[in-house]
């Protein structure tokens, strides 16, 4: 019998090789590429002849796209108002962090007419009625399916017509036509796509679950991004709290959060982040600490960045930083070295940001930049004072969006001074001291007066 023939295929991106080789020349992962079945021949399905045809750009109606609330607000938020008629939504976390608790709270919050259809191919039907008593879901209009092979689900899609689809998880579902281990990357992508189109044409909203590893030994949800509409990550943040992040949304924003808690009865909602990311103390703020008032997606709160710094151990200074990119770090830390002398080039800086929160918004240089000094120095930043503004090269305090809305909530956070660039802005009514500024000198001269 002739040989089938393989490919290698990047486990990160997707990315297919003839031959094996230690490094994906399309993400340039190491060790990421994996032997599988080809995913162009495999279906061996004609072309169908396409019931569509192209239209003139004018003449093409913009409706709002029609959304349903998902009766959990904080992931209608994260999905940018609701799922859509076939759309699909990927959500990747590592095992245990609360993906099946989730899902299942949705399938029971769901306010459409027709019912959920829940396939399970990770757990019986006995465990799943076990979680859904600890949750306190009824269930009345849940249907389960715990069942792997794809055929079987198709077919059980087409007889329950759900108004929602949750597939749990896309790992395990299988089709003889791409061989029989479940997982692989030839798998997941067979799976995915004939579920998503299928979803597609029947107008319902998917939604699938990915497990991904810390050492990536799963084929992730990676190689589902580009077929799907939107793309969520589940993560830890500290202690009990889930951070729900959009890394990919067709229909909506992708610098949303949506937070939970993980409790003993399921996920319970925060709407409110002002507590999350601070810390609440006795006595006066340790010197490499203060707070940026971020603002992310559709929401502004005060977020406490840590800082330490301490003389290099090795004869390269390095920068440690799991929740800020250490990059951006390392810019600061250069801006601050050039323009305030004060070096840093011969320290290891170490950064953290309080509750796991991930940093991006650029309005956090500001805090950054003086928690760096703060922690250098030794001199600590009173605790009534918050900060918000982008650093350039230059180290110049550069404007950021949404300052109105920033300067509100830091001021019902409780803020009684806060740093601002300088510009044209609309500055809304507030008791706090708003202090601007142009430069990092100019700023850093004020707070360590
Ligand atoms: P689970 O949803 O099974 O995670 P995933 O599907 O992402 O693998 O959640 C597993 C963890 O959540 C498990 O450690 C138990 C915990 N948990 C609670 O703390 N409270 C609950 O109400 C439930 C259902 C789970
Ligand atoms: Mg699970």
């Amino acid at each position: 019998m002739a040989k089938q023939k393989t490919v290698f295929i990047c486990t990160e991106c997707g990315h297919q090789e003839p031959k094996w080789a230690g490094k994906c020349l399309g993400c340039e992962s190491w060790n990421t590429l994996v032997e599988s079945t080809p995913t162009t021949t495999v279906s061996g399905k004609k072309i169908k002849k396409s019931s569509k045809s192209s239209s003139p750009l004018n003449t093409i109606s913009t409706e709002e796209i029609p959304r349903v609330h998902t009766g959990l607000s904080e992931v209608d938020r994260v999905l940018g108002g609701g799922v859509i008629a076939g759309g699909a939504t990927l959500i990747g976390g590592e095992p245990g962090i609360g993906k099946s608790t989730l899902t299942l709270q949705l399938a029971e919050q769901w306010q459409g007419r027709k019912p959920v259809l829940i396939v399970s191919g990770e757990e019986s039907a006995n465990q799943l009625k076990l979680r859904a008593d600890r949750l306190h879901v009824k269930g009345e209009t849940i249907k389960l399916f715990c069942e792997t092979d794809l055929q079987a689900i198709v077919i059980e899609i087409e007889k329950t017509n759900p108004g929602f689809l949750i597939i749990d998880s896309i790992q395990t579902i299988v089709t003889q036509e791409v061989g029989s281990i479940p997982g692989t990357v030839s798998q997941i992508k067979y799976c995915g796509y004939e579920l998503i189109s299928l979803c597609k044409e029947k107008q319902i909203p998917l939604l699938l679950t990915a497990h991904v590893t810390k050492e990536g030994q799963i084929a992730g949800p990676k190689v589902l991004e580009h077929l799907v509409d939107t793309v969520l990550y589940f993560e830890h943040g500290e202690g009990d709290l889930r951070i729900l992040r959009t890394t990919k949304n067709r229909f909506g924003a992708t610098d949303e959060s949506g937070f939970f808690l993980m409790t003993g009865d399921g996920l319970k909602e925060v709407a409110e982040p002002t507590a999350l990311f601070t810390t609440q103390r006795e006595s006066g703020v340790p010197d490499g600490i203060t707070c940026a008032i971020l603002y992310e997606g559709s929401r502004s709160f005060p977020v406490e960045i840590q800082t330490l710094v301490t003389p290099a151990k090795g004869a390269i200074s390095r920068t440690f930083s799991d929740r800020v990119e250490s990059q951006r770090v390392s810019r600061l830390a250069a801006v601050l070295e050039k323009m305030l002398k004060l070096r840093f080039s011969d320290q290891d800086l170490y950064v953290n940001v309080a509750g796991g929160f991930r940093l991006t918004d650029q309005g956090g240089d500001l805090a950054l930049i003086v928690a760096l000094y703060s922690a250098r120095t030794g001199i600590s930043i009173p605790s009534d004072t918050i900060f918000c503004g982008e650093v350039s090269l230059a180290g110049e305090i550069r404007p950021i969006p949404h300052l109105a809305r920033r300067i509100k909530s830091a001021e019902q956070a409780g803020y009684k001074k806060i740093y601002l660039p300088k510009g044209r802005f609309v500055i809304p009514k507030t008791k706090m001291e708003l202090i601007h500024c142009a430069s990092i000198s100019e700023m850093i001269q004020s707070v360590f007066r």
